[in-house]
């Protein structure tokens, strides 16, 4: 195997040329590894991080449980021509300990939709990414649109902060009938996997509403995901960066839990209608 697992701060030191960097917390699966793959030819050296970022879990949440898969990871990264596996422990990240911490405000963005379920998520989030990033220091970082909030706040974070990382959003990558993948898929049972494609199938709904606005994109998704059981914690409807939608381009959110697991999922819309004659 040619890739470098690395554990320490020290060891990331030396590397020549320029950096790109893919965060990530292992259980890896195919839409991880397209963003290794898309990062790959963006610097000379590939780093992909590895770590299960506790203080982005709130009490209560899968911290403990959530999968961890290091032999298969390893290999995954070794497919998709990564370098270095940065997999620190938890003291690397947070020498102070998890509670006493200099932590990254995510402001108003981070307390809408996801912020609004999970308070001190973002928080955690952009904090582990921030270390992350001084720690690699990276030319370019690679998050996938699966995730849009989180990509949407690490690229407001990497400008308001001046770090000088060129932040790299990825299309999000699907099983054949439309499920997002994700490492808390494997939580589905059969009976749950077949209603999880309710929000794949919830956001084509709500897109081929889009002509008429905003109240019909919800209004169609929200149908398409009752057709499943499915009840949204949100359904949202956006413009792409978050804010109010106006008309043109836009953004459909979104989240609900399927059995266990809490899904998420996001497209890109455009709303209204095309002029006469164009
Ligand atoms: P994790 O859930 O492991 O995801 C790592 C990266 O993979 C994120 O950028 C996420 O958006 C992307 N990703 C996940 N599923 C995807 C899919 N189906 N298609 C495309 N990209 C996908 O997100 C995190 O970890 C953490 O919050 C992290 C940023 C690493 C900070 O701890």
């Amino acid at each position: 195997m040619s890739v470098r697992v690395v554990r320490t701060a020290a060891e990331l030191r030396g590397f020549d040329g320029t950096i790109a960097l893919v965060p990530t917390m292992g259980a890896l699966h195919d839409g991880h590894v397209q963003l290794m793959k898309h990062a790959r030819p963006l610097a000379e050296t590939l780093v992909a991080s590895i770590f299960v970022n506790p203080t982005q879990f709130a009490v209560g949440e899968d911290f403990s449980e959530y999968p961890r898969t290091w032999h298969e990871d390893l290999e995954r990264c070794e497919e998709a021509g990564v370098d270095v596996v940065f997999a620190p422990e938890v003291a690397t990240m947070y020498p102070h300990g998890l509670d006493d911490q200099v932590m990254v405000d995510p402001g108003p963005l981070g307390a809408i939709l996801e912020g609004e379920q999970r308070p001190t998520h973002f928080r955690g989030v952009l904090t582990v990414v921030a270390k992350l990033f001084g720690l690699v220091r990276p030319d370019v970082a690679v998050f996938g649109e699966k995730d849009y909030q989180q990509l949407a706040l690490i690229r407001l974070m990497a400008e308001t902060l001046c770090l000088d990382v060129d932040v790299v959003g990825c299309p999000t990558v699907r099983e054949a009938d439309g499920l997002a993948m994700s490492s808390r898929n494997r939580y589905l049972t059969p009976d749950e996997r077949t209603r999880a494609v309710a929000l794949s199938q919830a956001l084509d709904a709500g897109a081929a509403a889009s002509a008429d606005g905003p109240d019909a994109v919800r209004a169609a998704a929200l149908a398409r995901l009752a057709d499943f059981g499915v009840e949204p914690d949100y359904v949202a409807v956006t413009s792409p960066d978050l804010g109010s939608p106006l008309h043109g381009a836009a953004r459909l959110l979104i989240a609900a839990r399927v059995g266990k697991p809490r899904l998420l999922d996001n497209r890109a819309l455009t709303l209204g209608r095309a002029p006469e004659g164009s």
